[in-house]
């Protein structure tokens, strides 16, 4: 019988989970880091600015904090001094921005490390290891189309497979599949992009 191949990889390594304010997409990413857990991997999380502190209608920044640490059995890093030793101490395997906002994008692309999730993108980039992005923005194809197209010809930068989500009423929005999590983790720890990157238009 062929070895089922997923997740091993992943057992024993050190995933660091960096939350940005989309704040619609946290119900998916909760689940995701569960299976992460359950095939072994250690998980950090990080929060943005606005990730750590914005009550919206999907929900209250603080009870999205509380479980994070309640699946990682960790506390969140919320600064961006917690989060510059992953550089100097290389604290982190590979790191994920799940889910990854137009405004993250545009500054991770144009070297501006002005959050606690953008210290950890720089920091961890400099040690050379892969960093992967799930996007979730309305602009993709529109104003950060841009730099979404310097993020993927950058060194090390992966990308959960995304497309538009609906095309009809939101043009220029895209959104990764976030159960594709694991395979993705997976390859860019290989050093290689899972393809097809781009998928299919849902409505
Ligand atoms: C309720 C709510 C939902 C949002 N959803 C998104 C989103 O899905 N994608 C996005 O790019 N920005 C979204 N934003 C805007 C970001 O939160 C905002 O640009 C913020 O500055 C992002 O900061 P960060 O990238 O440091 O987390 C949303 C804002 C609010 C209040």
């Amino acid at each position: 019988m062929k070895k089922e191949v997923t997740g091993v990889i992943l057992e024993g390594k050190k995933v660091g989970v960096a939350f940005t304010g989309s704040f619609c997409t946290f119900s998916n990413i909760f689940p995701e880091m569960e299976k992460l857990i359950e095939v072994g991997a250690e998980i950090t999380t990080i929060f943005s600015d606005s990730a750590q502190s914005i009550d919206s209608r999907f929900g209250a920044a603080k009870d999205f904090l509380k479980k994070a640490e309640e699946i990682t059995g960790k506390p969140p890093i919320l600064t961006i001094s917690e989060a510059e030793p992953i550089g100097p101490q290389s604290l982190l395997d590979i790191l994920v921005i799940f889910p990854c906002t137009g405004n993250t994008i545009a500054k991770l692309a144009n070297g501006i490390t002005d959050t606690p999730v953008l210290m950890a993108a720089k920091a961890h980039l400099r040690n050379d290891k892969p960093l992967v992005i799930s996007i979730s923005t309305n602009d993709a194809l529109g104003m950060n189309m841009k730099n979404i197209g310097i993020l993927l010809n950058a060194k090390n930068i992966y990308f959960i497979p995304f497309g538009q989500d609906n095309p009809m009423t939101k043009p220029n929005s895209m959104i990764a599949d976030t159960t594709l999590l694991i395979p993705t983790l997976e390859k860019a720890l290989e050093g290689k992009q899972i393809q097809p990157i781009i998928k299919g238009s849902e409505k």
